[in-house]
């Protein structure tokens, strides 16, 4: 464990740092026995292949922007909680399954929370969204256009699954994490640096909901109720997964100056406990570095970073002071990740 970040990190450039984190997962539990009431498969199939033993389901009504609210409040809170202020002026909100196709649920979500008429966008990254949005807001606090951005990470998967598909409903979940980012110091724990990012779209087919959009419209063929579902080629995104999450922790940390026998925790998209143990083997780092809530809350696609990160400061897992690389993978394919020095925030 270190206390400080390195002394060649510069002191006068300003940096996004993290001042609040808050985490929210809808009341409906959906546990592996009552997914084999009714499709075929059983309790021990998904925990041995997934580590997964129940999932949060979002109840009739309810939506990713109603999710977003909750975790966004939460941060807030944790923010002001910590001494800072409960505001900001920005929301950057990092969803696949947005509360509608069009417009985006961002400026829902800031007017809900009484933020006012501030910046309010979403991006779209699929798994590695709430790193990518981290990113995007970082720059616009270094950039000078904001002070302060609710970065919130919310998905409802299981309204876009297909109720037949047994691989897919046992590996998703919905919830909803956000972080409150403000101006700061990169010296200052809690600086967002190592920042790296990346996609191939050559493999956009792995992960997808092939209906709903342009591609499909323009071709003019009547909708058909599977494209509206979300499929996944489960095997080659395993492989790649593995793959990408272990080059991206080794980048992020070569650009931050540490060794990766130095970082104390690596909060990974919580994909498959399976894939963590891959990426730990991998890394040559025990597993035990690695928190993980997948056996909880299953994938909660962007909303799985911070939710990991919530329940492992809550449980502490994760302390102030521990070298700390945020890393995720999903659809794209898109990767990235990041690294701070884990601040004394407390999530709410
Ligand atoms: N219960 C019982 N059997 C199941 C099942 C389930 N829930 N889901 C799939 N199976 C079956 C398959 O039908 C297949 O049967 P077959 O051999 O008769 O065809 C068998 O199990 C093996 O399927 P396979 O897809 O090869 O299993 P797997 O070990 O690769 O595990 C995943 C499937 C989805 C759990 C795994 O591939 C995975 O986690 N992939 C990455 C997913 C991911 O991370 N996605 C998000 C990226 S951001």
């Amino acid at each position: 464990m270190q206390d400080a970040q390195p002394a060649d990190a510069g002191t006068r450039e300003r940096t996004a740092v993290v001042a609040g984190l808050g985490a929210w997962v809808p009341h409906g539990v959906v546990t592996n026995d009552e997914l084999a009431r009714v499709l075929d498969t059983s309790d021990e199939w998904i925990r041995s292949r997934t580590g997964i033993g129940r999932r949060h389901v979002v109840s009739p009504g309810e939506s990713t922007g109603d999710l977003a609210v909750e975790a966004g409040r939460r941060a807030l809170a944790s923010a002001a909680a910590n001494g800072g202020d409960r505001t900001a002026d920005a929301v950057v909100l990092a969803t696949s399954t947005p509360d509608r196709p069009c417009p985006a649920t961002a400026p829902e979500v800031a007017s809900r929370l009484g933020l006012g008429g501030v910046a309010a966008f979403d991006i779209s990254a699929v798994c590695s969204g709430f790193v990518y949005a981290l990113g995007v807001s970082g720059a616009l606090i270094t950039s000078g256009a904001a002070e302060r951005v609710l970065v919130v990470g919310a998905d409802t998967f299981s309204t876009i699954l297909d109720p037949g598909d047994r691989t897919t409903r046992a590996v998703f979940g919905d919830g909803a994490g956000a972080v409150l980012l403000r101006a700061g110091q990169p010296t200052e724990r809690g600086a967002l640096r190592g920042l790296t990012l990346g996609s191939d779209g050559t493999r956009s087919d792995l992960i997808q909901v092939p209906g709903g959009g342009s591609r499909l419209r323009s071709a003019g063929e009547p909708a058909r109720d599977a494209d509206a579902y979300f499929t996944m080629a489960g095997r080659p995104v395993f492989g790649q997964a593995v793959r990408r999450m272990a080059d991206s922790v080794r980048a992020s940390a070569a650009e931050l100056g540490w060794a990766v026998s130095d970082v104390d925790r690596v909060v990974l998209h919580q994909a498959n406990a399976r894939i963590t143990a891959a990426v730990a083997d991998r890394l040559d780092l025990p597993v035990d570095r690695f928190p993980s809530n997948i056996g909880q809350v299953g994938n909660t696609v962007a909303a799985s970073i911070p939710l990991a990160l919530a329940d492992a400061a809550q449980e502490g897992v994760l302390r102030p002071g521990h070298r700390v690389v945020l890393c995720g993978f999903g659809g794209g394919l898109t990767w990235g990740a990041l690294g701070l020095v884990w601040p004394q925030v407390k999530p709410v």
